[in-house]
């Protein structure tokens, strides 16, 4: 499908930001947004880029009322040739369809995805952060427009993407977070939407974060919503854990998220001579070997949070430092292997980087 470039006035540009080291994560915007549409009886039509800026919608518009959305985020990097790089984008072109198809949203191609991002960070490419640390956040989204008040799936669509130069998504950076273990509330079940990228999922996760936030924490790690026994992940991030010679994540059982950065430091812990093991954790065990040292490091990974080190963990009131509560030399290695690999100081053995 070919992709309209509509005139950016001078009125629609924005002053850039001058520090890049306050950035932030997702607070400014560049000057334009891809956006694509999809009817019923006539399927994707009318993609282009425009000027940023508000929509106008309906009230009734079903996103405001059942949920209906999706998204994906992803970054670009600017390399010190001036060259931009997007790590393992297929991936969430990919995703994007798997939490389609959940909310019963039509499939995006993956062409369109690809080339709507594409292009669009390519006009944008002037917003791309260089300091270290900082990147370019991509944030494709897809909503049901149609203005009905019956439950059904829409017949007319937006799927958009925006972007924002950002740094640290923690305000620390790459520092040591505090986690609660949540044992009350739940984020996911199995047959649930845990698995998709959806806005439901972050909105139901806010009171557990609140909470915890009053008590000092982070994050929470969710456990499973059936016996809230076994870890799950932490919203913004999948979680690791590291023994001596092993890595141990939770597996992919449909309630918790497929993270692309999950993926990506499998195999890299594979190359750096772990052995990896994605099993149930029960929180018990989990807190037992972090309490005999058994368990030497714990971090979260994710897009927004690359690779976050987990200084501690409070289960029932007992919390525990991970190791000595610092930042562990596995965690550290594979942040620097990994930001190097996206940022092209590193050669790309994978074949993720575009
Ligand atoms: C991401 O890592 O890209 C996410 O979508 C997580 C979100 C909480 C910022």
């Amino acid at each position: 499908m070919d992709i309209k470039v509509l005139p950016l006035p001078e009125e629609s540009k924005k002053s850039k930001f001058t520090d890049e080291s306050k950035l932030g994560f997702g607070k400014i915007f560049t000057d334009r947004m891809f956006i694509a549409e999809w009817k019923v009886n006539q399927g994707w039509v009318d993609a282009r880029v425009q000027p940023y800026g508000p929509f106008s919608l309906d009230p009734a518009a079903l996103v405001f009322h059942y949920a209906q959305e999706i998204f994906e985020g992803l970054k670009a990097y600017k390399w010190q040739d001036g060259s931009i790089a997007l790590f393992r984008p297929e991936m969430n072109a990919r995703r994007f369809n798997i939490s389609a198809d959940r909310l019963c949203m039509p499939e995006v191609p993956e062409e369109l995805f690809l080339e709507g991002v594409k292009q669009l960070v390519s006009l944008e490419r002037d917003w791309i952060p260089s300091a270290e640390g900082t990147s370019l956040y991509i944030r494709p989204t897809m909503m049901a427009v149609e203005p009905v008040l019956g439950v059904k799936p829409s017949d007319h669509y937006y799927f958009y993407v925006i972007l924002s130069p950002v740094g640290a998504y923690y305000a620390s950076g790459f520092n040591p977070i505090k986690i609660m273990v949540e044992d009350s509330y739940v984020r996911a079940v199995p047959g649930g939407t845990g698995e998709a990228k959806t806005g439901g999922n972050y909105a139901s996760s806010l009171k557990a974060g609140l909470e915890a936030k009053k008590k000092g924490y982070d994050q929470v790690l969710w456990l499973d919503g059936v016996n809230k026994r076994y870890i799950e992940e932490v919203g913004a991030m999948n979680m690791f854990f590291a023994y001596a010679d092993k890595v141990v994540t939770a597996p992919l059982a449909g309630s918790i998220l497929n993270g692309i950065t999950r993926d990506s430091v499998l195999k890299l812990s594979d190359k750096l001579g772990f052995s990896v093991e994605e099993r149930p954790i029960d929180v018990n065990e989990l807190m037992a070997d972090i309490r005999s040292g058994k368990i030497k490091e714990a971090f979260g990974s994710g897009t927004a949070a690359v690779i976050t080190p987990v200084g501690s963990l409070c289960y029932k009131n007992e919390s525990v430092d991970v190791g000595n509560g610092g930042v562990g030399s596995l965690t550290q290695r594979l942040y620097d292997t990994l930001t190097g690999i996206q940022y092209g100081k590193i050669a790309d053995p994978f074949g993720w980087i575009q």
